[in-house]
């Protein structure tokens, strides 16, 4: 029936109409020949319009699409609704920490209904790029390093946005990014180019899009960069041999913003005309925002350079996705229901249990969190102490209101004590991009040396003051995300002598951190008690902070990456080959002559108050073919004082085989809360998914035969091991 409906389109339709399918203007941006958008949507000329949320615009817009343009197809609205519309979740990374699939699910399906009344029906998410680069700001927007943890954020991220299909009512349609390999930019630096062989293309950064391509995900998003020096964004093997043959995509691409243009840039295609050329061969179905298809496609095919059945295929994708979408049938969101569903109290309520369940706690000397609740004097710390908007992170929409700032959060925790604020210093913030709530402003600099002084001392003087200390430090949000890779991970500003300053006081002090990466902590790693990492909590992050300082909630969360003891420590990543010597080799190891090769903290690791102890680690197999499947379980239990949620891992190793494979990868994890002394075992299949990979010599996907090593723990240097062996018939 789809098919029907789509052919029957095409027929009616003129060359110009279905160029405009392929077509997504920049809204309110003028025309090739300076018409208005509503002009060329009038004149059938836009498939859809990027960047906007306002309502009224959009239904207005819609309305010329259904009612004053001849064939009346509806327009697809995009923006990036990353993590949260209105209600703001943690970024990515810090949902990706809480390791829960299910609640990350919840989470975007609260986001699709906000964006779907609202009118916004097409989102640029999620991103499934695998990030094994701190000093890549785009990190914050994805589940991290892992390439196992990828595929279950991007498979939930899919099924939550768009519901088990298309079509699903109040869902939108997703848009996975950046196909492929853009988190493997050079040096980590945004934009820049990419090599990555096809071993590691296959084996760490598909998969996640593969996921996302079997959950159903609409449209893909081909990358900026150039992959091994061909533009993704033109780059036929990669857009239409691996993604729609072999991965078996059946939705429509679109480009990254201004990609096609930008063919002409990277040095790719002659010109304009031929970059357009390019990028409909090379398999992008609708360009963002550049016009270039617009402008050049339509000739293109008159003088018989491209032939127009590549054309219409690529129609038929775009046609294809809008029917199953039903948006013929509810092409307007519901404005009338939008102030009932972006102030539903459940969706606030559950930007707290996320953020509640992002949280990773890195130490805690002493036991000094969780904090005593009849504490008399309190002092937070820290640019970030009162910030109601950087605690939102990058990527959140004109329509989220102000968040719960840490300060706020401690107040209302703690309502007998006096809670001191000083900002204490500064840090610089980046350059707005144009698609930020706050562009046209220019970056606010750095306080003036003088005055960051005196905060400095004021500081100091609150500390003494206290009874505890709460340090608020990390990024502003515009500091990580896009554009806005660094080559320095230390805090910045005067954050770090600042922190200095107020440890030396002798008083008991916890750090909070707000950011989008790994930071170089390494002194406070040493010399600062308790260690929160709230990431980019949201809305509801001072609550959720308070919660986890209190003693409310007791933190769960586990690092979704591994952290870096300084910059020049990045890339650090769990899931990495054997050198030529064994890790035991003190010397002749990968490693710097300065530094361990391990991380701050390991991949999988966070903290909770209370303990958790692993026995009985069974294997109900001691071999198998390579079709065949066992069980590994292993007894968890709660240790300590309180309930408590860990995230029980599982990882494998493969001794030999056709080729090296990495020292352990994950396999399995599951988040189980334990009442204090609960016991529980918890079991995980291991078969064909879980042992395939593919491997450079034989060129395919297989299981090869031979001994695997399998271990069970609370983090990525999970101690408990078994073995199994693989088989032939
Ligand atoms: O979706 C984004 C993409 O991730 C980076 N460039 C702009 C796009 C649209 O906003």
């Amino acid at each position: 029936a789809v098919t029907r409906r789509v052919e029957a389109l095409l027929k009616r339709m003129t060359l110009d109409e279905k160029i405009g399918q392929l077509t997504q203007l920049g809204a309110g941006m003028p025309g090739p020949n300076k018409e208005t958008t509503d002009e060329l949507i009038r004149a059938g000329k836009a498939g859809s319009v990027l960047w906007t949320i306002n309502s009224a615009d959009i239904e207005r817009m819609q309305r010329v699409a259904m009612k004053e343009s001849r064939l009346g197809i509806p327009l697809l609205f995009g923006f990036d609704v990353i993590h949260g519309y209105k209600n703001v979740f943690p970024v990515p990374l810090g949902m990706a920490a809480s390791w829960d699939p299910g609640l990350v699910e919840r989470a975007q399906a609260m986001a699709a209904r906000e964006s779907w009344v609202s009118g916004v029906n097409w989102t640029f998410s999620p991103m499934v790029d695998i990030a094994r680069d701190a000093r890549w700001g785009r990190i914050v927007e994805g589940a991290g390093e892992d390439t196992f943890l990828g595929i279950a954020m991007a498979r939930a991220q899919v099924r939550g946005f768009q519901g088990p299909k298309l079509g699903t009512p109040e869902r939108v349609l997703t848009s996975v990014k950046h196909f492929a390999a853009y988190g493997a930019a050079d040096g980590g630096r945004d934009y820049d180019s990419v090599y990555v062989p096809e071993v590691q293309l296959r084996n760490v950064y598909l998969p996640p899009f593969q996921a996302a391509v079997d959950a159903g995900a609409g449209t893909v998003m081909s990358a900026y960069m150039t992959l091994n020096d061909v533009p993704a964004s033109g780059n036929a093997w990669l857009l239409r041999d691996v993604l729609r043959q072999e991965m078996g995509f059946k939705g429509f691409v679109i480009s990254d913003a201004w990609a096609v243009h930008s063919l002409k840039v990277h040095g790719y295609a002659t010109d304009e005309v031929d970059a357009a050329a390019r990028g409909l061969s090379g398999g992008v179905s609708m360009d963002m925002g550049s016009n270039t298809y617009l402008k050049h496609l339509p000739g293109l095919v008159k003088a018989g350079k491209l032939p127009i059945k590549v054309v219409d295929d690529m129609v038929r994708e775009v046609l294809a996705v809008k029917v199953q979408m039903g948006l013929f049938e509810r092409p307007y969101g519901d404005p009338s229901r939008k102030d009932a569903v972006l102030n539903d109290p459940a969706h606030r309520a559950a930007t707290r249990e996320a953020a509640q369940k992002s949280i990773v706690l890195l130490r805690n000397e002493g036991a000094l969190l969780p904090l005593k609740a009849n504490l008399k004097r309190i002092a937070v710390i820290g640019p970030l102490g009162d910030s109601a908007e950087d605690i939102k992170g990058s990527w959140t929409l004109e329509a989220a209101g102000a968040a719960v700032s840490v300060l706020e959060g401690i107040r209302a925790r703690w309502p007998q004590a006096t809670v001191d604020f000083v900002r204490g210093g500064d840090m610089q913030r980046a350059y707005p991009l144009p698609w930020d709530a706050d562009q046209g402003k220019p970056a606010p600099s750095l306080m003036p040396a003088a005055e960051m002084a005196t905060e400095q001392a004021r500081a100091v003087q609150a500390a003494q003051q206290a009874e505890a200390v709460v340090m608020v430090l990390g990024e502003r949000a515009n500091m990580s995300g896009e554009a806005a890779s660094t080559s320095d991970l230390r805090l910045g500003g005067n954050q770090q002598a600042l922190l200095e300053a107020v440890v030396a006081t002798g008083k008991p002090v916890v750090l909070v951190l707000l950011n989008g990466r790994p930071l170089d902590i390494s002194w406070a790693a040493e010399h600062v008690p308790a260690i929160v990492e709230a990431w980019f909590p949201g809305t509801e992050g001072g609550n959720a902070i308070a919660d986890v300082l209190s003693g409310t909630v007791n933190p769960g969360g586990k690092l979704p990456v591994s952290w870096p003891r300084s910059t020049g420590h990045a890339p650090v990543y769990y899931n990495h080959n054997r050198t030529h010597a064994d890790e035991t080799d003190p010397k002749f190891t990968s490693r710097y002559a300065n530094l361990t090769s391990k991380p701050l903290y390991p991949f999988g690791f966070g903290l909770s108050y209370t303990s958790f102890r692993y026995s009985d680690m069974k294997l109900d197999r001691a071999a198998i073919h390579p079709d065949g499947r066992l069980q590994v379980s292993v007894t968890v239990e709660n240790t300590g004082a309180v309930a408590g949620d860990e995230v029980v891992q599982l990882y494998v190793h493969q001794r030999a085989g056709s080729a090296a494979r990495p020292v352990r990868e994950l396999k399995g994890f599951q988040r189980v809360t334990l009442a204090a002394g609960e016991k529980r075992v918890v079991s995980f299949p291991v078969g064909p998914d879980e042992l395939k990979f593919w491997s450079p010599v034989s060129r395919r996907w297989a299981v090869e035969t031979g001994v695997r090593d399998v271990w069970v723990g609370g983090d990525s240097l999970a101690g408990l091991r078994g073995e199994f062996e693989v088989k032939g018939r």
